[in-house]
């Protein structure tokens, strides 16, 4: 993955921005909160009660030695979940001679680097060798997301654990689950809202773009043409625009070339994201439209103002995620032994 991995790329984009003063104000909110009841946290205890050690053994060097597949394994989760549930669907691969393509391939995965699937391999395969069959590819998931969350400073939370795998990974099934750079307000909460996820979720949530990275394709249109006005949007800071515009050419470029998307602390799980809406510094349409869009600035600005809240607000909106569709037994699931192959 070439995101601008020569570091004067990034750095450079940084000290562009590193002068924003960002200030933002306080407020009140609810949250909805929705329980699962198969799932536990302690669903290995006896079968294998390391499983979070061993994992986590994998995600912290994976951590030092590629630390981009962090933020790809969170958005790898997220896709999981949106797409027939979090049943580690997206990880199975195409077969050859086969009818249709699976999740993995679908053009909206296309891209999640390599390094993401092998990294959930080695983890799988650590697994097999100290508790055979015991535990699900989605459960890895899950897991291995939240330690990325902490790696890179956000919060440590219980995952609670008990999917199976599932046994369907259909590539046309996953353009209408998830949710585009341009989606409008009104299609992002009847999504979220499809997923059994609230405004506040989706606020929340949107928030896991406190790091990692974007492709320019996601941009182009909003610095250079705006809904073919020739214009960039108008809700953009001319400094931000700048820089996207100094990685992102119009036409032609590097397919490759990344931005990323907390332009203050692109590295810290922490909430500057949100600050950075205010300061109209988002990067993507759907990130600055949560703060022009009356039913979500005021989580937006809670958010900004609060980190510990929005920690608390992650990890319940992650759980909440997390339970979407989840499969149990073997009459709708399997334990797959290798994660990428349909037993
Ligand atoms: C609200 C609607 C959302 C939209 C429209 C959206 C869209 C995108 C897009 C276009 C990218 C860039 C992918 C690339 O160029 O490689 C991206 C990256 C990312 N998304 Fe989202 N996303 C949304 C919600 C979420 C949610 C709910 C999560 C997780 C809870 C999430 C986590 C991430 C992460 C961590 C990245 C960075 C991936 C990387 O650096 O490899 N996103 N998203």
């Amino acid at each position: 993955m070439s995101f601008c991995s020569s570091p004067s790329c990034t750095t450079l984009f940084i000290i562009l921005l590193l002068t924003i003063t960002i200030t933002s104000k306080a407020s009140k909110n609810d949250t909805t909160h929705r329980r699962h009841r198969q799932l536990s946290i302690d669903y290995y205890a006896k079968t294998c009660p390391q499983v979070e050690k061993l994992i986590g053994s994998i995600t912290s060097q994976q951590f030092k030695d590629a630390p981009f597949i962090a933020p790809a394994t969170i958005r790898l989760f997220f896709h999981d979940c949106f797409v027939e549930g979090c049943d580690a669907s997206i990880l199975i691969s195409s077969q050859p001679g086969s009818k249709e393509l699976a999740e993995r391939d679908a053009l909206d995965n296309k891209d999640f680097p390599v390094e993401v699937f092998t990294s959930i391999d080695k983890v799988k395969a650590l697994l097999e060798s100290n508790c055979p069959g015991v535990v699900s590819c989605a459960d890895i998931l899950a897991i291995s997301s939240r330690d990325y969350v902490n790696l890179a400073g956000g919060p440590y939370y219980e995952v609670k654990k008990g999917r199976w795998d599932g046994k369907k990974s259909k590539a046309s099934q996953v353009y209408s689950n998830l949710p585009r750079a341009n989606s409008t307000m009104d299609e992002l909460i009847r999504l979220f809202n499809s997923k059994g996820l609230s405004i506040e979720d989706l606020v929340i949530l949107s928030g896991a773009h406190t790091i990692g990275y974007a492709h320019c394709k996601y941009v182009t249109s909003r610095i250079y043409d705006y809904h073919g006005t020739k214009q960039p949007q108008s809700n953009i800071d001319p400094r931000l625009l700048k820089a996207l515009r100094m990685y992102c050419p119009n036409y032609g470029g590097n397919e490759d070339i990344v931005v990323p998307f907390d332009v203050t602390t692109p590295y810290k799980f922490d909430h500057a994201y949100y600050a950075n809406l205010e300061a109209n510094l988002g990067v993507l349409e759907t990130d600055q439209a949560l703060f022009s869009d009356t039913r979500t600035k005021l989580h937006v600005q809670i958010m900004a103002t609060d980190k510990e809240k929005f920690f608390r607000g992650f990890i319940k909106a992650m759980e909440k995620m997390g339970e979407i569709h989840v499969k149990r037994g073997r009459k709708h699931g399997e334990k797959r032994i290798n994660c990428s192959l349909h037993v």
